[in-house]
């Protein structure tokens, strides 16, 4: 089973790496095949910045679902919002939800509530894939903020789970701390550049998804991988930076390998503006690159 196959079986992918590594574009990557594979994906982007709809070329989601292609839609998700449409829900007269939502109390509880954001998001998905909705998803794949934060949201509902002993919040905190740790359900992927310090933070998250988690990521992606050096006149400045590019990404590359044996793909960097024009030739590329 290649790891494209094994991801296209996951109903939950959280897509982290360190800032400005390609984590969005990857997620609009991996969206894009597993929707061309016939699966009904949702895009889930929990960046207030929004720049998903720009990989993909739709009009900003603005916290509602966007069309992006067959199969695959987007959507925006600020936790505020999750957390004040799910009281909506729970008290069906507007006026007293809206009460409850404007008070100092409810302000006070989302603040302080360990994990209550972070469980509210994942919840989200869980609700989208599990909840009945119509049209079904198969699947969901999280843009999820960088390193440490994406820990720390994957952490979040056992934590909350713990913190709220029992009850209605208890028991669904709990329900998506299970699903989160079942591994043929859900799974993590790293975007990196074959740089120093993304590596070093790779590397760190893997440790730290282990020891606090259990979880091993499903795939890394090296992404912005300097080509190598076409053959050709050896001596202008350019060709030397670019040398110089390729061999600190294949050492960096090296570096991870000696610690890391799972699946490993690269994606090079390509002369192309965020849009759906990379997101398509990475996408491609992707699918060749697997063994
Ligand atoms: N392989 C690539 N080739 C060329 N450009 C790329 C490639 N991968 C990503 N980019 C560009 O690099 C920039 C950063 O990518 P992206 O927004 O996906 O990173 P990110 O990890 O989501 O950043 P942030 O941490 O700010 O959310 C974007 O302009 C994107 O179009
Ligand atoms: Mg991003």
């Amino acid at each position: 089973m290649s790891v494209l196959d094994r991801i296209a079986e996951r109903q939950l992918v959280v897509v982290t790496g360190k800032g400005g590594v390609g984590k969005t574009t990857l997620t609009a990557v991996l969206g894009r095949l597993l929707a061309d594979r016939g699966k009904r994906v949702l895009l889930l982007e929990v960046d207030p910045r929004e720049s998903l709809h720009q990989a993909l070329g739709t009009e900003p989601s603005g916290g509602g679902i966007v069309q992006a292609g067959p199969g695959l839609s987007i959507q925006n998700l600020q936790p505020d919002a999750v957390i004040e449409g799910l009281v909506r829900e729970k008290v069906p007269i507007p006026y007293l939800a809206r009460k409850i939502t404007e008070s100092v109390a409810f302000h006070q509880f989302v603040e302080g509530a360990p994990g209550l954001k972070e469980t509210a998001l994942l919840g989200h998905a869980y609700r989208v894939l599990h909840g009945g909705h119509r049209p079904r998803t198969d699947l969901v794949i999280v843009d999820a903020p960088a390193t440490g934060h994406s820990a720390t949201m994957l952490a979040a509902p056992g934590l909350l789970a713990q913190a709220a002993e029992g009850g209605q919040l208890g028991a669904m905190a709990s329900d998506l701390a299970a699903f989160l740790a079942d591994a043929s359900r859900c799974g993590v992927v790293l975007a990196t550049l074959a740089e120093e310090m993304p590596i070093q933070e790779t590397l760190e998250l893997i440790a730290l998804l282990r020891a606090k988690l259990g979880i091993r990521p499903d795939l890394i992606v090296a992404n912005g991988m300097y080509p190598p050096l076409p053959p050709g006149a050896a001596q202008d400045p350019g060709r030397s930076l670019w040398r110089a590019r390729r061999r600190l990404n294949e050492a960096e590359l090296a570096r991870l390998s000696a610690s890391w044996d799972g699946s490993l793909l690269e994606l090079p960097l390509l002369p192309l503006d965020r849009g759906p024009a990379l997101v398509n030739a990475l996408a491609s590329l992707l699918k060749r690159a697997e063994p």
